[in-house]
């Protein structure tokens, strides 16, 4: 077997496995060195957690967390890693999250603390953790001021991807990965894009051959920029597109109402209104995107405080001082990062993705 593609990190690199029915050999993959922990939530032990430790030929341990955004915390780490060492994870142990991205961050970020560092492996069953998450080795926890603030870079051993998995997602949670795929296909792949604009309603029903090309794509996209971009430095804020608006729609939502993957797709147009001001995106191409992410989009936006949404936007941690930054597309397949964003322009874009309020 070969995997599917290899991500370069300054330590080194890990691969990425992608293909249906993967799960149930993932101990057959990964090469633990120590003891197996396997991260996981109730509703998952079953369907994912129990498979995955099955795969196994020495026991596996089962720890399952509490699910929900409102868990990612520091508290919640805190008890895993006490489990961990309870259970006497040395630090040859290896610590597989199985689940979304709560569970990936959360269970990532204790593998990094846990003795200056376990072996991590990142068996992903959301389409978010599957063409996002997963990838880059991002970890982290929230915090009462803010989402993510808490966390680090801890690059996993392997990432396991198995598409079937999916099969059992509720559709909203799928479709907010969806978000993150078109946003990948605007940013890096136009085929990507193109797949998506064709046959979204295929793709809603959860086509296989469909599902497998846009997952394979949209993580070509984030490994590849990512490969190039360890720490986002620079290239990485490129898959920032929509989110300079997304995150403040969130905030001012209070993450009610809206899934992440939605509040991008608004972000988008937003920040296609912005780059069309500007003359750098092209009246079609911006059409054609506003059009795809308007037949994806469930619902309408919950109701929102415009000013509400401004104000969470100039506190959007990518800001540098008084200069905003926003990833812009000139095409749909090209996107560029943005530093001298003002506030008329910021505000303007507000309006493009509140407009149908
Ligand atoms: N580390 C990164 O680079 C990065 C990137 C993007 C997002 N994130 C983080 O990821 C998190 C969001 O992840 P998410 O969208 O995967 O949400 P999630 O992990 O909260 O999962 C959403 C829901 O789906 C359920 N679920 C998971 N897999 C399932 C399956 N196969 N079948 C049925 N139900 C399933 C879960 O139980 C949960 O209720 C956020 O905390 C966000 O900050 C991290
Ligand atoms: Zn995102």
């Amino acid at each position: 077997m070969i995997p599917f593609l290899t991500v370069r990190h300054a330590g080194g690199s890990y691969p990425v496995w992608l293909d249906r029915g993967l799960l149930d050999q993932t101990g057959r993959i990964v090469e633990p060195r120590g003891s197996v922990f396997i991260i996981t939530s109730p509703t998952l032990r079953q369907r994912f957690g129990e498979r995955v430790a099955a795969s196994f030929e020495k026991t596996a341990a089962i720890i399952e967390l509490e699910e929900g955004e409102a868990n990612k915390t520091l508290a919640t780490a805190e008890s895993l890693l006490t489990r961990l060492l309870g259970e006497g994870a040395h630090r040859d142990a290896m610590v597989i999250a199985v689940g979304g991205g709560m569970i990936g961050d959360t269970a990532g970020f204790a593998a990094s603390i846990l003795l200056r560092g376990v072996d991590l492996v990142q068996v992903p069953t959301t389409l978010l953790a599957q063409v996002d998450s997963s990838i880059g080795g991002k970890v982290g926890v929230n915090h009462a001021k803010g989402k993510n603030l808490i966390g680090g870079f801890h690059q996993p051993r392997a990432v396991i991807t198995d598409p079937d998995a999916l099969d059992s997602l509720p559709q909203r949670e799928f479709l907010s990965g969806l978000f993150e795929a078109l946003k990948g296909g605007v940013v890096g792949d136009s085929a990507l894009f193109e797949r998506i604009e064709t046959d979204p309603a295929a793709l809603l029903q959860r086509d296989a051959k469909l599902v497998d090309e846009v997952v394979r794509r949209k993580i070509s996209v984030k490994a590849k920029v990512v490969s190039d971009d360890e720490r986002e430095g620079g290239l990485r804020r490129i898959l920032n597109y929509g989110h300079t608006i997304g995150h403040a729609i969130e905030t001012a939502a209070s993450y009610e109402g809206i899934t992440h993957g939605e509040a991008v797709g608004w972000g988008m147009i937003g920040a296609n209104a912005v780059a069309r001001r500007r003359g750098i995106l092209r009246e079609e191409e911006a059409g054609r995107i506003e059009r795809t992410i308007r037949t994806l989009q469930s619902g309408g936006l919950p109701p929102l405080d415009r000013s509400q949404v401004l104000a969470a936007a100039r506190h959007d941690k990518k800001n540098r001082r008084e200069t905003r930054v926003m990833v812009l597309p000139r095409a749909i397949g090209e996107c560029e990062i943005v530093e001298d964003v003002t506030e008329a322009e910021l505000a303007f874009g507000i309006d493009a993705a509140l407009a149908d309020q």
